[in-house]
């Protein structure tokens, strides 16, 4: 090969090297995190959120979810996506909180019960006989309400934020033991819960009580680790326990199931303000529609499993509710002198619903 030859080949090679090296300095880096996000031709930047739940798909929490994610790609004309995971398909209870803070979901939205891993104050909404009346529970999920606001922002200092106030329904407890009438039917008995308050209103009515996540609980009840559990219709039919119980008593007026909605803090904030109004918006109506649909969902799953033939059901009179109280206002006086909670915050939230 002749010198000009040679150098005809090296100016060849040095010009594609360098051809390859501007178009893969262009191309994007597999592995590296996402682009930042600029404005789209919406207007709003190009996202994909994940927002992550533990419970079925037929129950109003993924209902709830799901409209807001169709509200949002309508409004954002598709730049903002939101996928929804249920049962606990990426993260579990417990996880799902560790994730958000971490960033790696974007929505949660736990039992209120929850949050008290992080704020101990967030259980006094999950105390038994904590709200006075329907109406007392109704004007906490309206999101405009100051005590649901104190309490949202009590998450940020742990990395999270409150957004909305979600409702699933009344708790029964079931057994594969024996009726649950009286405070005494519960002795040697044990029983699955979501949290320490839950816990300890079992134990205030004379059992015993572990705290498990949601998605083990019909492993343990089918595999007589524990003989019970206490959950709305929804979840107890979604989640077929009825098949693997055998009574069940249905006592409304103690515990209310209710679920924060919570994002992640910094992210949140890092939003635009048009992006987190559309946001907002979306999620204020799909509560509105959620919560309305809770009531319907369980009545319509209590006919279910009354049909199913699966569970004796004992309804509780006025009078079996008063001393399961005693029991429920006992563990509230617990919760404030072991400082868990605050007198205030009881109650504010007893006086929600009663006209001044
Ligand atoms: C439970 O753990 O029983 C509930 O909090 C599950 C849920 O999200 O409804």
């Amino acid at each position: 090969m002749s010198w000009s030859r040679i150098s005809v080949y090296t100016a060849v090679v040095l010009l594609l090297s360098l051809l390859v090296a501007v178009i893969s300095a262009c191309a994007p880096q597999r592995g590296a995190p996402a682009p930042a996000v600029g404005p789209g031709e919406t207007g709003f930047p190009k996202m994909t959120l994940k927002f992550n739940h533990v419970v079925a798909r037929d129950t109003p929490k993924h209902k709830a979810a799901e409209r807001f994610a169709q509200l949002v790609r309508e409004r954002t004309n598709g730049a903002i996506e939101i996928q929804v995971f249920p049962n606990s398909e990426l993260y579990k209870d417990g996880e799902e909180i560790e994730a958000l803070q971490t960033g790696a979901i974007h929505f949660i939205a736990p039992g209120t019960d929850k949050f008290g891993v992080l704020v101990s104050e967030w259980e006094a909404t999950a105390l038994p006989y904590v709200f006075s009346s329907v109406e007392g529970f109704k004007q906490f999920e309206d999101p405009d309400n100051p005590v649901a606001r104190e309490l949202f922002e009590k998450l940020r200092p742990k990395g999270l934020l409150g957004l909305a106030i979600w409702e699933n329904g009344w708790k029964h407890f079931s057994s594969s033991k024996r009726p649950l009438i009286v405070p005494d039917d519960f002795k040697g008995q044990k029983f699955r819960t979501s949290g320490k308050p839950d816990e300890a209103f079992v134990k205030a009515l004379g059992g015993s009580a572990v705290v498990m996540a949601f998605s083990e609980v019909f492993s343990a009840l089918q595999q007589g680790v524990v003989d019970g559990q206490f959950n709305t219709w929804n979840n107890i039919y979604t989640q077929k326990f009825h098949e693997v119980q055998r009574y069940a008593t249905s006592s409304e007026g103690a515990v209310i199931l209710l679920y924060g909605v919570a994002t992640n803090a910094q992210w949140w904030d890092s939003l635009d303000s048009r992006t987190r109004q559309v946001l907002f918006e979306a999620l204020k109506e799909a509560t509105k529609y959620g919560n309305e649909l809770a009531a319907e969902e369980n009545r319509v799953a209590f006919e279910k499993i009354k049909a199913s033939g699966r569970l004796e059901i004992h309804v509780q009179t006025p009078e079996e509710a008063a001393l399961w109280r005693v029991a429920g206002e006992q563990v509230q006086r617990e919760w404030v002198s072991q400082g868990r909670i605050s007198q205030q915050t009881l109650q504010k939230l007893a006086s929600l619903g009663k006209t001044r």
